[in-house]
């Protein structure tokens, strides 16, 4: 029997969105910066900033959850995607790493609704299509698995960041 899609497309601020975990595009460093890391921030206020200053950094293709303080998601994964240098300095495997890294945490913690944003797309300069490629493979393959997960949403920021998800997820 065909149930909902547990896949599903989002064009807009992940920031509003009411899920157990939104994930971040943070770096190392875990204390904020431009992008939708500052939007997360900011939305969620200086609670997020005093929670992340205690865990101390996290690698690049890792994944670290804290608190979602004023945000209406009840927590948010920090993940680290990598610089884009070209494509042969093992990019593809650390951005899979950060979706499979999160899932890993969203199931430990029992989250089940979960909002990722295009991770590495933005200042990190991972080429859109190629990323969301990674994307939904790695989120589909632990969908496969992992039952207790019950809805992933891409977050687009504009519909034409979304195009390249449109068209894996075959969505109007
Ligand atoms: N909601 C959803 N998506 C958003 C939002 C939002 N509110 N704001 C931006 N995006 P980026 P990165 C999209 O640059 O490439 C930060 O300074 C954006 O259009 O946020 O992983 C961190 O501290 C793009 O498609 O993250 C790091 O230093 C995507 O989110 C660095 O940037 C990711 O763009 C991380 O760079």
């Amino acid at each position: 029997m065909a149930g909902r899609p547990r896949m599903t497309l989002h064009v807009g601020d992940i920031t509003r969105l009411e899920v157990d975990a939104i994930v971040n595009a943070a770096n190392e460093t875990l204390l904020g910066g431009g992008g939708v890391d500052g939007a997360i921030h900011r939305a969620a206020g200086p609670g997020l900033l005093e929670e992340c200053r205690r865990l101390g950094g996290c690698p690049t293709g890792g994944a670290r959850i804290t608190g979602g303080h004023r945000l209406p998601a009840r927590h948010v994964i920090h993940c680290v995607g990598p610089v884009w240098r070209g494509g042969t300095a093992g990019e593809d495997e650390l951005l899979e790493s950060c979706y499979l890294n999160a899932l890993r945490l969203a199931v430990e913690h029992d989250l089940r609704t979960i909002a990722f944003p295009a991770i590495s797309t933005g200042a990190y300069g991972f080429p859109q299509d190629r990323a969301a490629e990674i994307a939904v493979g790695a989120v589909s393959g632990v969908l496969a698995r992992t039952p207790t997960i019950e809805a992933v949403t891409f977050v687009c920021f504009s519909a034409a960041a979304a195009t390249p998800y449109r068209r894996r997820l075959k969505t109007d």
